[in-house]
């Protein structure tokens, strides 16, 4: 059976359910998104994945509110309790009446939620191969905007390369990936960039870092730099539809010993306790 999406208030087929071509998601990806993770049912990190929504919204100056008990209304509809799945969800500014840059006025904003199944299968148990890129994003990076042009330019130069991700820098020192954190153990020290402006705020991010000082795994938010990466022993990308993913080979050297490492094996199985465990 075709899976039921939300768009707008309702529930339909994912077949029937369309957006005008004046929709400024479409014609000025004009909107921000969240993907949230649901383990059997379960929401994980939900009001994490919202208080980042309303910051996205409120960089975007987007007038949009809906309350915790509003959302799960609207997304429990679409979950399936059997599955480890993500919701997709979007806002946009709305439909305008013509193409214009400026926001248009009295419009309603567009809601699309839609579920899918989480497959972790890529390169979690074995690893992937990463390449670094310069990274040619805008500069809010923090907001969680659908206008990703320049973040699927990089993945899909990554994969026309043999790679699973892009890692990306700005004058020597690293970000993040193209759509993933990164995290690198560099002297024994699990580190990770700061969070600024130039990095999304990931919420995968935040658990590991909270299962690091809770577990006493050293660990450290401060700049990397590309150069440190290139001698760090472990390398990981993390995202809520990837988990915690080895990096064991980046620009064709290997990371380590060109395998999982072993502060990657703790903080995988940690996560995956922590996981089962709310
Ligand atoms: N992306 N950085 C970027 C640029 C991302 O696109 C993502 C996730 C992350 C990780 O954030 P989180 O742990 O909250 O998922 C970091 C999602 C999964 C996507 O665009 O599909």
């Amino acid at each position: 059976m075709e899976n039921k999406v939300y768009l707008n208030g309702e529930y339909l087929p994912l077949s029937e359910a369309k957006i005008s071509v004046l929709d400024r998601g479409f014609l000025f990806g004009d909107g921000v998104y969240e993907v949230i993770p649901s383990y059997a049912g379960q929401l994980f990190k939900l009001q994490e994945h919202l208080q980042r929504l309303e910051a996205s919204l409120g960089v975007i100056k987007l007038d949009f509110s809906y309350s915790l008990s509003q959302w799960l209304e609207i997304l429990t509809p679409l979950l399936n309790a059997e599955k480890d799945q993500y919701i997709y969800l979007q806002i946009t500014r709305g439909v305008s009446a013509k193409r214009d840059h400026a926001f248009p006025l009295d419009v309603t904003p567009t809601v699309f939620a839609m579920c899918s199944d989480i497959k972790l299968t890529t390169g979690v148990e074995k690893g992937i191969k990463a390449l670094t890129m310069e990274d040619s994003r805008w500069e809010l990076c923090h907001v969680k905007a659908t206008t990703l042009l320049a973040n699927v330019l990089l993945r899909q130069e990554a994969i026309e390369q043999g790679c699973g991700e892009a890692i990306l820098h700005r004058q020597g020192y690293v970000t993040e990936g193209a759509a993933s954190n990164l995290f690198a153990v560099i002297n024994g020290v699990l580190m990770t960039p700061k969070k600024t402006a130039e990095i999304l705020p990931g919420i995968t991010r935040q658990v590991i870092l909270e299962l690091a000082k809770n577990n006493d795994i050293p660990h450290q938010e401060d700049i990397i730099s590309l150069a440190a990466l290139q001698s760090a022993s472990e390398i990981w990308v993390t995202s809520s539809t990837r988990e915690i993913i080895p990096v064991v080979e980046l620009d064709a050297v290997k990371v380590g010993e060109g395998v999982p490492g072993p502060v990657w094996k703790r903080m995988s199985q940690l996560f995956q306790e922590y996981k089962r465990a709310i």
